[in-house]
Order: C-alpha cells, then sequence, then structure tokens
C-alpha cells in the first residue's frame, strides 16, 4: 500500500525538505485551473521539495540535475513509471492495459526493446521524406490572410504525420474516419466534464477503477479503423518496414511470438494520443515565440534558405527547454532512493520537475527569455535538458517529435510569412496533461513569400494587430 501522507505525517527523512504548506485540494485546483502559478509556486521552494496532491500524496519534487540523473539511471525494479501514473490518473482507462507507458519491471524493458527500432535510425529515415511530404501539404492549406490559432494547424499536421509515418493509413476514407475518431478521442479526454469526471474519481479515492463511458465509445471508434488496417497487414504476406504499424507487426519475441491485435490497438493508441498533443503543442509555442521575435523569425529564415539546420534545431530546443509539453514526469520508488545527502523511502512519488529544470538561472542565464543561440554551441546536457524525460523511460518518440517539429517550422517560414496577432506571447494553458497556449498561439500567415518575391515591386510589412485573446 503505497505512502500516503494526505492520511498520515510526511515520513521523517522528508520533514526537512521545502514544502507547499497548501492543502492537496488546493494544490491539485491550482495544477487543473492555473498551472503556470501552480509552477511559480513551487519553483519558490528550491531544488528539492514536496508537494501534497489528493489521492497520490506526497511527492517529491526534484530541480537538480545531479537528483534527476540518480532517478532515471535507477534500474527498473528501484523505479516504476507505470504505477506512478496510474496513481495520478485514469490514463490507462483511455490507452489500455498493455499500451508501454503502464508497464513496469522486465515486461516494460522487454516490450520497450520491441518498440524502440521502429523510431529510430533507419526507420526514422524512412519516415523522413512522408514527414517532409505532410509538412509542406500543411503550409500550402495554412489559412492566408487571417488569424488563424497556430495549435489547430499543427495538430492536423501533427496527425496526419503520425496516420501516415506510423500506421501507414494512405485510404482517404480511413484516413479521414481516423482523423476523426481521434480527434475526438483527444477532444474528450482534455474537456471539462471528463476533468471532472477525474477529479470525482480521485476524490472517491476508488483508484479509476470505474469506466468512463464516453471515452470507452471514443475509444472504440479510433480502435475499429486501426483494426481495419491491422487486418488488412495481416492479410497480405507483403512485411513492410516503411512505417511503424508495419515494424510492429514484424517483431516477435525470443519465442517467435508476435504483437496480438488488443495489444497493438494499445501501442497504436498510444502514439497516435502521445504523439499527436505534444508535438503539436510544441510547434505552436514555437511560432508563437518565433512571430513575437522578428530577429530570430528572420535568423530561421535565412538560415533554413541557406540549407543549414543548427538555427533550427536550437529554435526547437529552446521552444522545448520554454515549454515541454509535461511540465514534470513521475516515479515511484520500490525501495529507498539514495540521494546526496537524502534518502527518500520506498513508496513514495518522486516528480523530477522538467519545467523548473528548465528554468535555472545556474543552467540558463536569462531563463525565461527564447534565446535559441544558447544551443547553438553544443547538444543540450542530458540531465538538464529533460523534454522528454529520460533513462529507461525516455520518450521513444523524441526524434521523431524533433524531426516533424522541425520540418514543420522549416517549410512554414520558408513558405509564408508568419505574423503575430496578439502583442503579448501566449500565456500557459492545459489540455488534459499537456501544457498548451492558453490562446492557441494564433497566427497571421501572408501571402506566400516566393510570389511576394517574384513581384519585386510589393512590399510587405508585417503588422501587429490587437485581437482580443480567446482565453488567458
Ligand atoms: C514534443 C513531443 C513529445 C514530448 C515533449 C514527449 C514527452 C514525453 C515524456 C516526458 C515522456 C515520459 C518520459 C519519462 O518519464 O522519462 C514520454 C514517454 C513516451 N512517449 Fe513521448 N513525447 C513527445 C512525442 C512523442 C511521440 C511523437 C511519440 C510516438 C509516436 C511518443 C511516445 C512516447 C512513449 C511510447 C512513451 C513511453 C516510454 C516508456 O514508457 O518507455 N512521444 N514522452
Amino acid at each position: 500500500m503505497p505512502f500516503n501522507p494526505a492520511n498520515a505525517r510526511l515520513p521523517r527523512e522528508l520533514r526537512a525538505l521545502p514544502r507547499e504548506r497548501q492543502p492537496a485540494l488546493a494544490n491539485a485546483a491550482r495544477y487543473w485551473l492555473n498551472l503556470a502559478g501552480f509552477i511559480d509556486r513551487l519553483e519558490r521552494l528550491g531544488s528539492r521539495f514536496v508537494v501534497t496532491m489528493p489521492a497520490s500524496g506526497a511527492w517529491v519534487g526534484l530541480t537538480d540535475p545531479k537528483d534527476i540523473e540518480v532517478v532515471f539511471r535507477s534500474d527498473a525494479e528501484a523505479v516504476h513509471f507505470g504505477e506512478a501514473l496510474r496513481m495520478l490518473s485514469p490514463h490507462e482507462l483511455v490507452l489500455g492495459p498493455t499500451n508501454l507507458t503502464a508497464l513496469d519491471g522486465p515486461e516494460h524493458l522487454e516490450k520497450r526493446r520491441l518498440l524502440l527500432p521502429a523510431f529510430h535510425g533507419e526507420a526514422l529515415k524512412k519516415y523522413e521524406a512522408t514527414i517532409r511530404e505532410r509538412a509542406r501539404e500543411a503550409a500550402d492549406r495554412w489559412p492566408v490572410g487571417e488569424p488563424a490559432p497556430a495549435i489547430d494547424q499543427a495538430t492536423r499536421v501533427t496527425l496526419e504525420i503520425i496516420m501516415t509515418a506510423v500506421f501507414g493509413v494512405t485510404e482517404p476514407g480511413r484516413l479521414e474516419r481516423l482523423r476523426d475518431a481521434v480527434l475526438a478521442l483527444i477532444s474528450e479526454i482534455g474537456s471539462r466534464r471528463f476533468l471532472l469526471e477525474t477529479a470525482i474519481a480521485t476524490a472517491r479515492r476508488d483508484g479509476f477503477s470505474r469506466q468512463f463511458p464516453r471515452i470507452e465509445a471514443r475509444k472504440a471508434a479510433v480502435d475499429s479503423v486501426v483494426l481495419e488496417e491491422i487486418r488488412e497487414r495481416r492479410a497480405t504476406s507483403e512485411s513492410r518496414d516503411d512505417d511503424v504499424l508495419g515494424r510492429l507487426l514484424a517483431v516477435r519475441d525470443d519465442d517467435g511470438k508476435g504483437l496480438g491485435n488488443p495489444e497493438l490497438c494499445d501501442q497504436l493508441r498510444l502514439m497516435l494520443l502521445g504523439g499527436t498533443d505534444t508535438t503539436a503543442t510544441t510547434i505552436a509555442w514555437a511560432l508563437d515565440f518565433l512571430t513575437h521575435d522578428p530577429a530570430a523569425l528572420n535568423e530561421l529564415r535565412r538560415s533554413v534558405e541557406a540549407g543549414e539546420d543548427g538555427y533550427l534545431d536550437a529554435v526547437v530546443q529552446e521552444t522545448l527547454r520554454l515549454r515541454p509539453a509535461f511540465p514534470f514526469t513521475v516515479r515511484l520508488t520500490k525501495r529507498p532512493l539514495e540521494l546526496e545527502g537524502l534518502t527518500i523511502p520506498e513508496n513514495t512519488l518522486v516528480a523530477p520537475f522538467i519545467a523548473l529544470v528548465h528554468r535555472r538561472p545556474d543552467l540558463y542565464p536569462d531563463p525565461l527569455a527564447f534565446r535559441p543561440e544558447r544551443f547553438l554551441d553544443g547538444r543540450p546536457g542530458t540531465y538538464s535538458w529533460i523534454p522528454f524525460g529520460g533513462g529507461r523511460r525516455r520518450c521513444i518518440g523524441a526524434a521523431m517529435s524533433q524531426l516533424e517539429t522541425a520540418a514543420v517550422l522549416s517549410v512554414l517560414v520558408d513558405e509564408l510569412d508568419l505574423n503575430p496577432v496578439c502583442r503579448e506571447p501566449a500565456s500557459l494553458g492545459r489540455h488534459s496533461v499537456v501544457a498548451v497556449p492558453a490562446n492557441g498561439a494564433p497566427v497571421l500567415a501572408k501571402r506566400p513569400r516566393r510570389i511576394r518575391q517574384e513581384s519585386a515591386a510589393e512590399t510587405v510589412t508585417p503588422e501587429t494587430i490587437d485581437l482580443p485573446r480567446t482565453r488567458s
């Protein structure tokens, strides 16, 4: 039974740590309703702190890369991710019991070993052309001459990339049904109703054991299209390695056994959901930063035109530093965890606090400023730049999502004049557990630059118009 200081006192080892004094319910309310305020308050507490949440109890927040290295390097039996997630949210009901994030220990390592090759090296190279093609289509259909929320366009293109690069779904009718089904599921997960249902389940402490009928229905709609594709693929003897599904259908464990349909559905649903919102919000934040920073936008455009990748990669890294899609990740300790001068007892939730690591002035001078240059001189640190978590649970889509973000940004800046709509950059909002631009990051795209260049007489001056923010 995990230790729960909502009912008991803090263990002796943790009593000396700075602590968020608000009650658990107030902390949860702030997290759900005012994410920026939640993060700001915890920042005042320093590198190690305790914050208490309803049901899941006390978490130990960590922001020092040295501590985070210990957590991420702990072996698979010492810290659990799946079990930690299960205490915090009904994610398993949405993603399914066999999805990779729900597993721990040897079972997780075994499945991760099977899935990982589909997202790396040679495999990624094969998806690259598809990703670039989808990015160009996104630029072609980007609304021109009227403000449009970048998040909507970005969600569409990331979903199309996942559907074609991951699933290889190309049949137009099926693509459309899958797109609609996934968007409906994403929207339901981010709805106030689901938030309320989740809050009630948390308050009842029933461990999210009950079903959420609307989620079940939307999940079934996604699975029915996914299963059509799976069945069709299984029916042909031809094996494919140009998309993730083809590779997953071909994987065999040591006993020569492949993945069954329910498990394939769980893993594919995880990729559809885990890979869409996260990458879309990164693209939207990048566009928001760039349109509010003409010097950075010009430098990006110049470097893309010159065929250089350095600044583009730095823009992606700086965006993920300032606006990581997940503000923190979690582990449940399965035995005492030894940090320098502190032993964290077993059955404690430990939260490497991604957003706060990225805001440390000792690691990133002027930490709140958007300065891609800071990443031009070298690779980001393994434990000081952690938008994708780390260790054995590091995001398997990290390389793919950075490739996607870079591809979409480079095509957009090359083909469109992008302008800000609001005077100030977007504030932090939340959609489900993903940190998103609260106003959707509206962008005003003007006519394609190529056309403008061809008509030399015409000069388009970027302008800023004031629009009320949709949400703050
Ligand atoms: C900008 C985009 C993305 C961000 C910021 C992101 C972030 C993360 C984070 C923080 C974790 C937890 C890691 C940990 O606790 O150590 C994670 C796990 C994971 N992500 Fe991503 N992710 C992104 C895109 C993707 C994409 C595109 C996919 C797949 C198509 C994906 C699939 C996964 C999977 C399967 C896991 C679980 C890994 C495991 O449990 O072993 N993610 N991601």
